[in-house]
């Protein structure tokens, strides 16, 4: 079997450098480094090819934007015919069909028998502020409650509702007010319900909380999936206050999991959901789904943006949903994420520094720890473990507050050998570590 891995130069090769410097001279410090040193000229499916002819497996899936892969051609091919035919108008000044067929699509596949409509924004940060204003605005509550480890994004609401401070946090504040942190309950972290409640009334009225906002499973935060009967327990706690269910799908949602809503994978009907990254497979689209009652309340024009749902991405949308279904890709996400399991539970036995695993479908991830007992995180080590993985041809992504969680967001399109190729090259760097 011919490998995919292709690695010519020195990492980072001649051009990759020479372009280094330049964005040391011209970027904004705080846009940060990069996972991976050498710079993309083209990517296809899970692969990315650099400036210097390198070819390397990318886990990173553009932070979980790729379910359907790099520049799929039905994706290139909805965007050119879409350019094509009109550009932008803005929504709210000439409407377009493009977004009206693409919330039909989301409504029809989101869980539960309530009618719900859809609204649509840029980012995933953009998707939680309006389903907190639309929770708002419909409880006329100001409340919010989200979880520790939580990941939101980074404008002021969405910020101060993510849990980590540094780097997302750094002297950004004052922080936007009402917002409430609890445990999120997980295996390993387990908490018994009735405890969960009590530290809620110990920290906010119930009747003054709008919604809870939880990532059915947390992201940024480590892959945490909760803990069993967690998240029926939040359904009949929130039915019982009348607070709103909001559930933030942005990193879990289309497909990943398996199942093209994340919280299929239990049996539960939240009032709202958010998606983004792979919806329009990296083109900026964000949606926020919700029950038709919630948002029939709310006057018209009171949320949008010049750019909201704009016709590209809602063609790509169209298009990736297609492809999620033509190619089988909830399927492949299952079988993707038997052979991660597999894989990791074997490096599990071989290696003490894997402290867990954990995920469900292709959203797979391993824990590394300095001690199983005490669970101690191996920082430095995931952070060589990644950089060694770099140099022998696969970018692979952590997470985690204390970034010791290896998570793979990968394109459902790669094929058995890549991934196994990939994984090959990860156990070499973790023997070696
Ligand atoms: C669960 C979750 N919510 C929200 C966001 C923010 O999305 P964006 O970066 O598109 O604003 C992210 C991004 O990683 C996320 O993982």
């Amino acid at each position: 079997m011919s490998k995919s891995i292709l690695i010519k130069t020195d990492l980072p090769g001649p051009k990759s450098k020479e372009i280094q410097q330049k964005r040391g001279e011209y970027i904004a410090r705080p846009m940060g480094s990069s996972l991976s040193p050498c710079y993309i000229a083209s990517g296809e499916g899970a692969l990315v090819n650099d400036v210097d002819g390198n070819r390397f497996i990318d886990l990173t899936g553009g932070w979980g934007c790729l379910v359907v892969g790099h520049s799929h051609p039905r994706v290139v091919k909805a965007i050119q015919r879409q350019v094509e035919d009109y550009l932008h108008t803005d929504f709210t000044a000439v409407p377009y069909q493009p977004l009206i067929d693409l919330a039909e699509k989301l409504v029809e596949l989101a869980p539960g028998k309530e009618p719900k409509t859809a609204a649509f924004f840029n980012s995933g940060a953009e998707a939680v502020e309006n389903a907190v204003k639309i929770a708002r605005a419909y409880t006329k509550r100001p409340a919010i409650v989200v979880f520790e480890n939580a990941f939101h994004g980074r404008t002021l609401l969405a910020m101060t509702m993510t849990h980590k401070a540094m780097p997302y946090k750094y002297h950004f504040g004052p922080f936007a007010p009402e917002i409430y942190r609890l445990p999120f309950p997980t295996p390993s972290h387990p908490l018994e319900y009735t405890i969960w409640e009590k530290k809620l009334l110990q920290i906010v009225i119930p009747e003054s909380v709008a919604a809870i906002v939880i990532e059915p499973i947390q992201g940024e935060g480590g892959f945490n999936v909760p803990q069993e009967g967690f998240l029926k327990f939040l359904r009949e706690l929130t039915k019982k206050y009348g607070i709103l269910m909001v559930l933030d799908e942005v990193q879990s949602g289309v497909g990943r999991t398996g199942k093209f809503y994340a919280i299929e994978n239990w049996n539960v009907e939240p009032d709202i959901i958010c998606l983004g990254k792979s919806l329009a497979s990296g083109l900026p689209l964000s949606a926020v789904i919700a029950k038709k009652i919630i948002t029939d309340s709310l006057p018209e024009g009171c949320i949008g943006g010049t750019y909201v749902g704009n016709p590209v991405a809602c063609r790509v949308a169209l298009e990736v949903l297609a492809i999620i279904r033509e190619e089988n890709l909830l399927e492949r996400a299952i079988h993707i994420g038997e052979i991660l399991k597999e894989r990791f539970l074997q490096m599990k036995d071989k290696y003490s520094i894997v402290g867990d695993v954990r995920g469900i479908g292709a959203m797979m991830a391993i824990e590394l720890v300095k001690d199983r007992k005490t669970k101690e995180p191996a920082t430095e080590e995931t952070a060589r473990i990644i950089q060694e993985c770099v140099q022998q041809g696969v970018f692979i992504p952590s997470a985690g507050l204390n970034k010791n969680v290896l998570r793979i967001l990968v394109s459902l399109s790669i094929t058995d050998e890549q991934l196994n190729e990939a994984l090959d090259v990860l156990e070499g760097a973790m023997s070696r570590i």
